[in-house]
């Protein structure tokens, strides 16, 4: 809060200068007026109005009077414009290295908080999700099958009860990371289950990050991590039988073992290919 409350008047100082009369409207921001703004915002993302003009969350007869009883709708508008959360004047040069310099510093401190004040229970979920964004940022991934289209991929892992994310990090592109695309899977369910190794949690995932190696390097010492996820069928480990099969009964699973580890294949009902759904399980 101290870092946001700092830059958001950095930016305060620049564009009041810029109006010929200063008033209430733009002035600097108090600490306690930042802790308001920013649950205002998560007040209406709560209720489902985040999606609403401003002016219709500051319009009593919509949303009820807790915004306008709060601050002026100029106020409100004004302090979303200058709300910053890294120092302007060095960013440039800080992003030569790293992509992500301009939010690194707060989302650091963020998820450091997830991972200490979270203990998370036996069952573990990684993914990936797509935080809308349509603004100029140079890791916005364009992906048209989700419904935001346009926005900042994150991988994060999850609570399977709870739903609470404990640890997650941002996906900055194929080119900013130093490991080659097929492993980029592993790279990332390594990184943010670190808090986690060592205590036999069970951890699931999609067919984006699960492979016959990940699953071994979890398992071993000292990580010591039991993953299941669905996995390509492309996979080279996967023997033929387990892959498309006309012949196979409908319904049907097909076992196959290895070491530790367990892969099964099942046949659905419908006419969907059955190499498609071919899991993986330890
Ligand atoms: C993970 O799942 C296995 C199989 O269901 C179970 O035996 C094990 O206890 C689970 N791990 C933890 C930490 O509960
Ligand atoms: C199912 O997958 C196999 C191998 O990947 C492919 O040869 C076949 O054409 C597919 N069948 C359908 C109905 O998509």
């Amino acid at each position: 809060m101290d870092e946001i409350f700092l830059r958001t008047n950095e930016d305060i100082l620049v564009k009041a200068s810029k109006y010929k009369q200063q008033s209430s409207t733009i002035s600097l921001i108090r600490i306690e007026e930042l802790h308001t703004l920013l649950g205002l915002i998560i007040f209406s993302g709560a209720m489902g109005n985040n999606d609403l003009p401003n002016r219709e969350l500051f319009d009593p007869t919509l949303c009820g009077s807790k915004d306008i009883a709060t601050m002026s709708l100029e106020r409100f508008e004004f302090l979303l414009r200058c709300l910053h959360i890294d120092d302007r004047s060095t960013r440039e040069n800080r992003r030569q290295n790293d992509k992500f310099e301009p939010i690194r510093n707060i989302w650091e401190i963020f998820i450091q908080r997830c991972r200490d004040l979270y203990k998370p229970c036996a069952y573990i979920n990684i993914d990936e999700q797509l935080l809308a964004f349509r603004g100029r940022c140079p890791f916005r991934m364009y992906i048209p099958n989700k419904p935001a289209k346009y926005g900042i991929k994150i991988v994060l892992a999850c609570d399977v009860n709870s739903k609470y994310m404990f640890d997650s990090c941002p996906y900055l592109g194929k080119n900013a990371e130093t490991a080659p695309a097929e492993l980029l899977g592993t790279h990332y369910c390594k990184l943010i289950t670190k808090t986690i190794y060592g205590s036999n949690r069970n951890v699931t995932a999609d067919n984006w990050f699960t492979s016959v190696p990940l699953a071994e390097q979890l398992l071993e010492d000292p990580i010591n991590l039991i993953f299941t996820g669905t996995i390509k069928a492309n996979k080279k480990e996967i023997p033929s039988e387990f892959k498309h099969n006309p012949s196979r009964r409908v319904g049907t699973s097909m076992f196959g073992f290895h070491t530790k580890l367990t892969l099964v294949s099942f046949k659905p009902e419908s006419q969907k290919n059955s190499s498609s759904v071919v899991y993986f399980a330890q």
